[in-house]
C-alpha cells in the first residue's frame, strides 16, 4: 500500500496543465486509495426506478469490486443490499435482474426479506440474533427517477445538497416520468480516469466523432475551422438564446459545485441548426419529454459525482456511467430514457434511439483503449493539455487535491 508520503511526492511532482504520471493509471494500490478515499462514497447512478416497477423486482449493480442487489420492497421502498450472504459469504443473486419474494442463498439456504433482514435460517446457535445478520446496506437516494447508490454512505455527502443545485436544468424533462428503453454495456480496457478525461473534453470530437460533430455545431466553432463557421455559430447561438429566453427555458452552465469531494454541474446549449435531437436525420426519435413544449434544438448535460453523466434532448435522455471494476477495467453503462408511455415500434425504434450515443461510445471506447495502451507502456511520459481540454484539466486538479488530502 502506498504511504501518504509516497503519494504526496507523486502529487507534488505533477506539472500543472499536464497529464498524470503513469502510476495513477496503472497502480493497484493507488486504485485502492481512490476507492477508500472518494470513489467508495461516490453517489453512482445504478439504474432508473422504471427498471424495478413492482414489489420484488431487482437488478444487480456491480462497481468498485462490489456487487449490490437493488430491489423494490412491498412498501415500494428501494433498497441497495450487498449481494453477499452473511453466513459464509456466497453471492446470493446470480442473475443480472429478476423478481423474487425472498432473497435466498443457494449454498445453505438462508433467506432474506427484501429489506435485507433474515427471514429464515436453520440450525444456528440459540444465542445468535437474526437482526444482527441482515444483508449489509448501501446508501440509496432517488433523483428525478434515477436510483443513486453509495457503497460508503457514512462517508457520502447529503445528495440533496448537490442535486438541488442542478435540479432547475433537469426539471422540465420530468425524468421521473420516463422509463428505460435500452441499456448497453461497453467494457473498457483502461483506467476509469481515462474515460472521465475523455468525457470532459471535445478536443477529440472533430477527429473521432463525425456523427456527434454533425449534431453539435459548437465542435467546429470551438475548433475555429473557419471564420464563417465561428460567425454563423455565434449568430445561431444568439437567436437560439432569444428563443429559449422567450420560452422561459434556462440556458448556460451552472457553477461546478463540489460536495464532499463529489462534483455536480449541469448546462443547456444548442445542437446544430435544424437538428431537433440526436438522430441520424436530425428529426425526432420519440415523444417529447415532460414539460418540453416543442423541439427547441437544445441539449442539457451534466454530471452527478465523478462517475455518472447525463444528457437530455427534447425527446429522450442518455445516462452514462463509468463503473470502475479494477485499476484497468471500467464498465461503461448507457441507458436511454423515453417518456413512460412511449411504446416501442409505435413511438420509437430502439436502434434509431440509440444510434448517436452507441456510435459515439464505441468510438470513445476505441480511442480510450488506445490511450490506455500508450499510458501503460514504458515510453509514456505526461503530455500537455490543449486549450480545448480545460474541464479535463480541472478534473485532474480536483482528483489530485483529493489524493493529497490526509487519509
Ligand atoms: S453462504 Fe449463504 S447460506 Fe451459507
Ligand atoms: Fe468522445
Amino acid at each position: 500500500m502506498y504511504t501518504s508520503s509516497e503519494l504526496h511526492r507523486l502529487v507534488r511532482e505533477h506539472r500543472p496543465g499536464w497529464t498524470l504520471a503513469q502510476l495513477f493509471y496503472t497502480d493497484r494500490d493507488i486504485f485502492e486509495v481512490e476507492v477508500e478515499r472518494f470513489l467508495g462514497p461516490q453517489w453512482m447512478v445504478a439504474g432508473h426506478v422504471s427498471e424495478i416497477p413492482n414489489h420484488g423486482d431487482y437488478f444487480v449493480f456491480e462497481a468498485l469490486g462490489a456487487s449490490v442487489i437493488v430491489v423494490r420492497a412491498a412498501d415500494g421502498e428501494i433498497h441497495a443490499l450487498h449481494n453477499v450472504c452473511r453466513h459464509r459469504g456466497a453471492k446470493i443473486c446470480e442473475q443480472p435482474s429478476g423478481r423474487a419474494s425472498l432473497l435466498r442463498c443457494r449454498y445453505h439456504g438462508w433467506s432474506y426479506r427484501l429489506d435485507g433482514q433474515i427471514a429464515a435460517w436453520r440450525h444456528m446457535p440459540e444465542h445468535l440474533n437474526k437482526s444482527e445478520h441482515a444483508l449489509r446496506r448501501c446508501g440509496v437516494s432517488i433523483f428525478e427517477g434515477l436510483i443513486l447508490v453509495s457503497l460508503m454512505p457514512e462517508k457520502a455527502p447529503d445528495p440533496a445538497v448537490m442535486l438541488q443545485h442542478v435540479r432547475p436544468y433537469w426539471s422540465r424533462y420530468e425524468l421521473a416520468k420516463t422509463r428505460t428503453a435500452a441499456i448497453r454495456h461497453y467494457r473498457l480496457q483502461g483506467n476509469w480516469k481515462l474515460g472521465i478525461e475523455n468525457n470532459l473534453e471535445c478536443y477529440h470530437c472533430l477527429p473521432s466523432h463525425p456523427e456527434y460533430t454533425t449534431t453539435n455545431a459548437f465542435v467546429r466553432a470551438d475548433e475555429q475551422t473557419s471564420e464563417t463557421v465561428v460567425e454563423s455559430f455565434a449568430a445561431y447561438r444568439q437567436s437560439w438564446e432569444e428563443r429559449m429566453r422567450a420560452a422561459g427555458t434556462l440556458t448556460g452552465r451552472s457553477e461546478m459545485i463540489t460536495t464532499g469531494g463529489q462534483p455536480c454541474r449541469a448546462g443547456t446549449w444548442p445542437l446544430a441548426p435544424g437538428k431537433l435531437t440526436g438522430s441520424r436525420d436530425g428529426q425526432g426519435v420519440a415523444p417529447l419529454l415532460g414539460r418540453v413544449g416543442g423541439y427547441d434544438e437544445s441539449v442539457t448535460t451534466g454530471c452527478i459525482g465523478f462517475l455518472s453523466y447525463m444528457g437530455a434532448m427534447c425527446d429522450h435522455a442518455v445516462q452514462v456511467n463509468y463503473l470502475p471494476q479494477s485499476v484497468d477495467v471500467t464498465l461503461v453503462v448507457l441507458r436511454w430514457l423515453v417518456r413512460a408511455d412511449a411504446v416501442e415500434g409505435r413511438d420509437y425504434d430502439a436502434d434509431n434511439l440509440c444510434w448517436l450515443w452507441d456510435e459515439t461510445t464505441r468510438q470513445d471506447k476505441s480511442i480510450i483503449e488506445l490511450n490506455a495502451a500508450g499510458v501503460g507502456s514504458r515510453g509514456y511520459v505526461p503530455g500537455p493539455y490543449s486549450n480545448l481540454e480545460s474541464m479535463t484539466q480541472d478534473f485532474v486538479d480536483r482528483y489530485l487535491k483529493l489524493m493529497s488530502e490526509p487519509a
